[in-house]
């Protein structure tokens, strides 16, 4: 089951993604995760994608495209994947689609979360990443047992950088000019399926198990 997790900046995708790769036993890409992993790391890598990412703004495609195409050639990803994150723009859905036609493969799903901008602000203020296991909470909607402590792993909590206002903001914006276009483009290949994402976490949940076992 090949997924792609579409919607914007704080719609749930990260959430929702994470259930359907332990259901499914599938990895969950995202590709937000692998830049913030080489922003900890240092690596060159993560410095160039630091300050797009602090601005609200894409990483260009060259430097994301490759990274994925490669991530889901690998044995783990045979019988599937979720992607998170990936692919934001129409350059990045073309590349991806062609790189599974060269091996006679294709997307089998793109579910929308789809959550109103109005929304998206209060998501945002309110999530704690963790900075050990990059778990994702919200102070309200889904809190830690202890303040600021990671349930899984102990680790502590912080709010990301682009999380903060001014760059949601941003980061919405750019949604809606460069990656809210996919829809269309999913729309016409036939697989995109669109869930409610202002519900509770558990029946967002719910609403994709019953589109991906129809
Ligand atoms: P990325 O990490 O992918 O950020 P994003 O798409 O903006 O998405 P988020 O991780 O912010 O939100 P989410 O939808 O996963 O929501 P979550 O589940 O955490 O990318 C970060 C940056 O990296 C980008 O801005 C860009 O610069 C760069 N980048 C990444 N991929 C790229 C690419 N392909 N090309 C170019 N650049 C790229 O939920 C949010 C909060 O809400 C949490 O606190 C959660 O607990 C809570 N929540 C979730 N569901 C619910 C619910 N149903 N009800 C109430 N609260 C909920």
């Amino acid at each position: 089951m090949k997924i792609i997790m579409l919607g914007a900046p704080g719609a749930g995708k990260g959430t929702q993604a994470k259930r359907i790769a332990e259901k499914y036993n599938i990895p969950h890409i995202s590709t937000g995760d692998i830049f913030r992993a080489n922003i900890k790391n240092g690596t060159e890598l993560g410095k160039k994608a630091k300050t797009y990412m602090d601005q609200g703004l894409l990483v260009p495609d060259e430097l994301v495209v490759d990274l994925v195409v490669d991530r889901v050639a690998q044995d783990d990803a045979k019988n599937g994947y979720v992607l998170d994150g990936f692919p934001r723009t129409i350059p990045q859905a073309e590349a991806l689609d062609a790189a599974l036609e060269k091996i006679n493969d294709k997307v089998d799903y793109a579910i929308d979360v789809d959550v109103p901008d109005s929304n998206i602000i209060d998501r945002m203020s309110g999530r704690r990443a963790c900075v050990g296991c990059g778990g994702t909470y919200h102070i309200v909607y889904n809190p830690t047992k202890a303040e600021d402590v990671c349930d899984a792993c102990g680790g502590q909590l912080i709010l990301r950088d682009d999380d903060k206002p001014e760059t949601v903001e941003n980061r919405l914006k750019v949604y809606h000019d460069q990656t809210q276009p996919l829809i269309d483009y999913y729309t016409k290949k036939s697989i995109l399926k669109s869930v409610d994402g202002t519900k509770d976490m558990n029946e967002v949940f719910e609403n994709i198990v019953k589109i991906l076992e129809v």
